[in-house]
């Protein structure tokens, strides 16, 4: 990747503004937290603020115009989806959404609530143990040198209210999102500070105060563990019963902007042992070319996960506690190759049903929602067919619904605009979808952001969280 003078001013800037934090990991308050301004360091950051209106990947972090008014449904819906948004006029605010999925009111809008910041490329959203708080990330919140993770309180889940936000110190990037047995989230940062090759996996608390980024500084063996394969994670799953984690780079993110030589693809996951915080193993799939995603399989004996290798447009299955004929712990074997329509469709996001028997991959550049009987990991069978026309385009978020009834696909990646490679379609709509009894999928309802949030441009929906109210004593969510 070339490194043009004002890319590598923004690199030295970010590595001097780090040397000057502490970077022991430590439980108090963010201190580069909202507002979301890199701190004056005089001589260090004095000359990034002259330069910072002309370098073409670096925004000028301008406060957000807030959402146009609105008023707010007094409905009570049983099922409601929150959507973590981005709109389309990125002048404005970043938001989550609040919609109703019951069936008399499918698609009302009940209420939104804005972040303090705009262009945070809003991306994954989850919510934790306690069903009290949601976080959702920012992909490119580093560009215009704001926080990444956002918190929002739902203890009134009709009415989330944003409660504060927080960054990394050694790593940007967010992507996805897995809730801690204890409270708190561990969240992957794709990228280092600068958004290139050497991503974090981090941890926070319920408060949404950053604890740790792993590998850690004085964690040896881990360092010198990324720095021998490209550690930029994406997926996350974990197996907190057999105290393991898989992590799976995807892409160095600073490759996906402009000037780029090619996007830097990964082959690898990492295993980590939970308790301790450490790789175990470095795991590869050969050529995959971008290991988007990785999710344990609910239920599987042998603690089995599913992987995306998203160039060669395939299905590996991770057996965590076998080993390889070299001694390295951890197997990698192909479950199905989802054909040429498949390949190199930029992103393969997956979710699974809460009994491990269905997985449902998006196929995002093919337009295409794919699903799979995996109930025997010998002989998956494929539920879709590879050649129907579908009515969604781009998807890329997926949710099986509480009720194991609906899958919730979002029709929107990544669209970077004129900085970056990553432009793909998208119909910007809260897709449905019918989980048939043989788990198999049809299309059926929409909510399209693109008309709802016309008033800024439209909106661009990427990622989910889906509540299930039915019984008040005992809400429930999205299992993954
Ligand atoms: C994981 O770490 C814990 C704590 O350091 C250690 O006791 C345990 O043996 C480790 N497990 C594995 C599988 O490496
Ligand atoms: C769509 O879903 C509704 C509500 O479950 C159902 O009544 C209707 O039959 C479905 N339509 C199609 C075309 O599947």
């Amino acid at each position: 990747m070339p490194l043009t003078p004002l890319k590598a001013t923004f690199l030295l800037a970010l590595h001097a503004t780090m040397t000057f934090t502490s970077p022991v990991p430590n439980p108090r308050p963010n201190p580069l937290s909202i507002p979301p301004l890199i701190p004056t360091i005089p001589g260090i950051t004095d000359p990034l603020a002259s330069l910072a209106p002309p370098i073409p990947i670096l925004k000028v972090p301008t406060p957000p115009i807030k959402s146009p008014p609105f008023t707010a449904s007094s409905l009570k819906p049983k099922k409601i989806g929150y959507f973590w948004t981005g709109p389309g006029n990125q002048a404005y605010a970043d938001f989550l959404a609040v919609y109703s999925l019951d069936d008399d009111t499918f698609g009302t809008f009940i209420t939104l609530v804005d972040v303090p910041t705009s262009g945070n490329e809003p991306h994954h959203l989850n919510v934790a143990r306690d069903k009290k708080s949601l976080v959702g990330t920012g992909l490119l919140s580093l560009l215009k040198t704001q926080d990444v993770e956002y918190f929002f309180d739902i203890t009134d889940p009709y009415r989330p209210k944003f409660r504060n936000s927080g960054r990394a110190l050694l790593s940007s990037i967010g992507d996805e999102i897995v809730a801690k047995p204890d409270g708190g989230f561990f969240i992957t940062h794709m990228g280092s500070a600068a958004g290139t090759n050497l991503g974090r996996l981090t941890e926070w608390d319920n408060s949404g105060n950053l604890i740790a980024e792993f590998p850690s500084l004085l964690d040896l063996a881990g360092t010198v563990n990324i720095l021998k394969d490209q550690f930029t994670p994406h997926g996350l799953s974990a197996d907190f019963n057999k105290n393991i984690l898989l992590t799976s780079d995807f892409v160095v993110p600073l490759s996906t902007l402009k000037p780029t030589l090619g996007i830097q693809k990964a082959n690898t996951l990492r295993l980590w042992n939970y308790s301790s915080r450490t790789i175990i193993s470095t795991i590869t799939i050969p050529n995959g070319g971008g290991i988007q995603d990785v999710k344990f399989i609910p239920g599987n004996k042998d603690s089995a996960a599913i992987a995306t290798a998203v160039e060669l447009g395939q299905v590996w299955v991770i057996y965590p506690f076998q080993y390889n004929s070299d001694g390295t712990q951890g197997v990698a074997k192909l479950l199905y190759d989802l054909g040429p329509k498949a390949k190199g469709v930029v992103a393969i996001y997956t979710d699974l049903s809460a009994d491990g028997k269905f997985v449902y991959l998006s196929l995002t550049t093919a337009n295409h929602v794919a699903a799979l009987d995996i109930s025997n990991l010998e002989h998956p069978v494929r539920l879709d067919d590879p050649d129907e026309v579908q009515p969604i385009i781009g998807p890329h978020s997926l949710r099986v619904t509480p009720d194991q009834k609906n899958l919730v696909a979002l029709g929107y990646f990544v669209q970077q605009g004129d900085i970056g490679v990553l432009n793909t379609p998208g119909d910007y709509k809260v897709h449905y979808i019918d989980i048939l009894p043989n788990g198999a999928l049809s299309f059926n309802r929409t909510i399209p952001f693109q008309t709802e949030f016309a008033n800024r441009g439209g909106a661009r929906p990427h990622f989910s969280v889906i509540a299930d109210l039915t019984d008040p004593t005992n809400p429930k969510f999205n299992s993954y």
